[in-house]
């Protein structure tokens, strides 16, 4: 089994490390079964999951529940969870029982959101022995004050002070750093400026390793493909033909056939 230390030693013999988001058991049990080094319990499970328009609505309780049914279905993965919109800034007490339910759900590490005033609770929990990995740049809890899904860290001064942020979360002891959708000589420099891998979404190629939604990969929603997420598959198109080819089966009787139940021996029944 992989584990958290790994990270480290990955950057040090530049191995990319492969991370991607999983929701529910199912597919983490088809996950299990490959080669990917961690899965991220992602709070985009509120979006992707549960339809929500942003990460804000996604809560404690329910990162907890899908990180237990991940942890079902991949016993052996590295598994971090994310903690959850404001439940950094309600104090050290809540942050700490988030990091404690989290956790016990089964996750290995837990991470956090942006720099500005999350040091000390990073140095904390991480004296608590859990690992924290970090996340800069486009932070999706930050949708509002962003005004949308935005590239971030495009001007120098912005740059200068993601790298600058991202040595204060490595120096506050986070194992790594995922960068969301800042260019990628941005991300190359974070890169470079840090001992800790970088994870980067929407970053290009100069990062320690590359996390995607599983959702996106998989092509689960036709309608929405940024440009930074590769599809490997088309599920959309495989559910909706499946469906359709089984309602046809119905509709024909075609379904169930012999062999897909049990007769029964001939009789008549009276009421
Ligand atoms: O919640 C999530 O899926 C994430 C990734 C986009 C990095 O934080």
């Amino acid at each position: 089994m992989k584990n958290i230390p790994d990270f480290q030693v990955w950057k040090a013999d530049g191995r990319p490390i492969t991370m991607v988001t999983c929701y529910d058991a199912a597919t983490a049990k088809i996950l299990e079964a490959t080669s990917v080094d961690s899965i991220l319990v992602g709070d985009s499970c509120a979006m992707v999951v549960h339809g929500f328009d942003s990460t804000v609505h996604a809560t404690v309780e329910m990162i907890a529940t899908h990180v237990a049914a991940v942890r079902r279905g991949a016993p052996n993965k590295v598994i971090v969870a994310d903690l959850p919109f404001l439940a950094n800034r309600k104090g050290t007490d809540f942050a700490i029982d988030a990091v404690d339910r989290l956790m016990k759900a089964g996750a290995n590490a837990v991470k956090l959101e942006r720099r500005k005033g999350n040091l000390q609770l990073i140095e904390h929990i991480v004296e608590s022995g859990v690992p924290v990995m970090g996340h800069l740049g486009l932070t999706p809890q930050s949708v509002n004050e962003f005004g949308g899904f935005r590239m971030q860290a495009k001007g120098d001064e912005a740059a200068r002070i993601l790298v600058e942020d991202a040595r204060m979360l490595e120096q506050a002891g986070c194992f790594s750093v995922v960068l969301e959708c800042v260019p990628g000589s941005v991300a190359a420099g974070v890169t470079a400026a840090l001992r800790i891998p970088t994870i980067g979404i929407g970053c290009g190629p100069e990062v320690s390793g590359q996390v995607l939604v599983v959702n996106d990969l998989l092509g689960m929603d036709g309608a929405f493909q940024p440009r930074f997420a590769r599809r490997y598959a088309k599920l959309n198109e495989t559910i909706a033909n499946a469906v359709e080819a089984y309602c046809a089966d119905v509709r024909t009787k075609d379904f169930p056939g012999p062999g897909e139940y049990s007769a029964g021996k001939a009789r008549t029944l009276t009421v």
